[in-house]
């Protein structure tokens, strides 16, 4: 591909203290990709995407996203994280306020929408996720899985160009997840770039345009979904798999 990739990271390293958590990640996401990022717990998984977002400094290497290098003294950290949208394991909605809240307060305080544009916005999205009859409710009247696609409708209200998720269904009951996965996979289809931390392998194998798994915060193993989660060519990654698909195992 010659198009400018959307993410495009370079021998970035992290370290907290002594404690090297990334260790040379070097990693294209272009425009329309869906990336899955697999891996046992401490890999660096939440680390590499909390380095896109921002929320890490880093400690060596580049990160390129959307043609800024996020490294550069000048750059403008708040434009470029609204460009970027999350969604946590824990889905950190405002408690104390409605589901429409949630979904408009940044994009007036931080985009300066009006409220009437906002609220058309979370609407539309807050439709997308199928809870826009759930609008006026608070967050303790959803359930676990309702209360991520509101956080998936808010992320998405500030029109990302990426959306980075980290284990999105994994504080959920099993019943839940299904929902929250139909609305990331008909995100994908609509041809959102995305980055995925995800344990859910059935979901990666069918969306991921490309998989990559992580150990000891380096990158082992990338390459099509069906390759690397079906014919893993590395050592470790068949020993992970080995134990996130065996359902006799209940860890990670
Ligand atoms: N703020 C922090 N301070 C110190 N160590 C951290 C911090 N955040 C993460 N770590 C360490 O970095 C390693 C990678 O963590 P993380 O990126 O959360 O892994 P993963 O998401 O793959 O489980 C872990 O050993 C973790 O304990
Ligand atoms: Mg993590």
């Amino acid at each position: 591909m010659t198009e400018q990739p959307i993410v495009a990271i370079r021998g970035l390293h992290k370290s907290y203290g002594e404690r090297e958590v990334l260790k040379g990640i070097d990693l294209d996401v272009h425009a329309g990709e869906v990336v899955c990022i697999i891996g046992p717990s401490g890999s660096g998984k939440s680390t590499l995407l909390r380095c896109v977002n921002q929320l890490e400094t880093t400690t060596s290497g580049s990160i390129n996203v959307l043609g800024e290098e996020t490294t550069d003294d000048d750059v403008d950290i708040d434009a470029l994280r609204t460009r970027v949208g999350m969604v946590f394991q824990q889905f950190n909605l405002f408690s104390n306020m409605t589901v429409l809240k949630n979904c408009t307060v940044a994009q007036r305080k931080v985009l300066g929408r009006s409220e009437a544009e906002a609220k058309e916005v979370a609407l539309k999205n807050l439709e997308h996720v199928g809870l826009a009859d759930r609008a006026n409710a608070h967050p303790n009247q959803l359930s676990g899985g309702q209360q991520q696609r509101v956080a998936i409708a808010r992320a998405l209200s500030m029109n990302p160009d990426i959306m980075l998720f980290d284990e999105p269904t994994s504080a959920l009951d099993p019943e839940l997840v299904g929902d929250v996965l139909k609305v990331m996979r008909e995100l994908a289809e609509d041809g959102m770039t995305m980055m995925v931390v995800t344990h859910e392998m059935a979901f990666a194998r069918d969306v991921a345009d490309r998989v990559i798994f992580m150990d000891d915060g380096v990158i082992v193993e990338e390459g099509p979904a069906a390759e690397v989660i079906n014919a893993p060519t590395q050592e470790r990654t068949q020993q992970f798999l080995k134990r996130v698909l065996d359902p006799t195992h209940t860890g990670e």
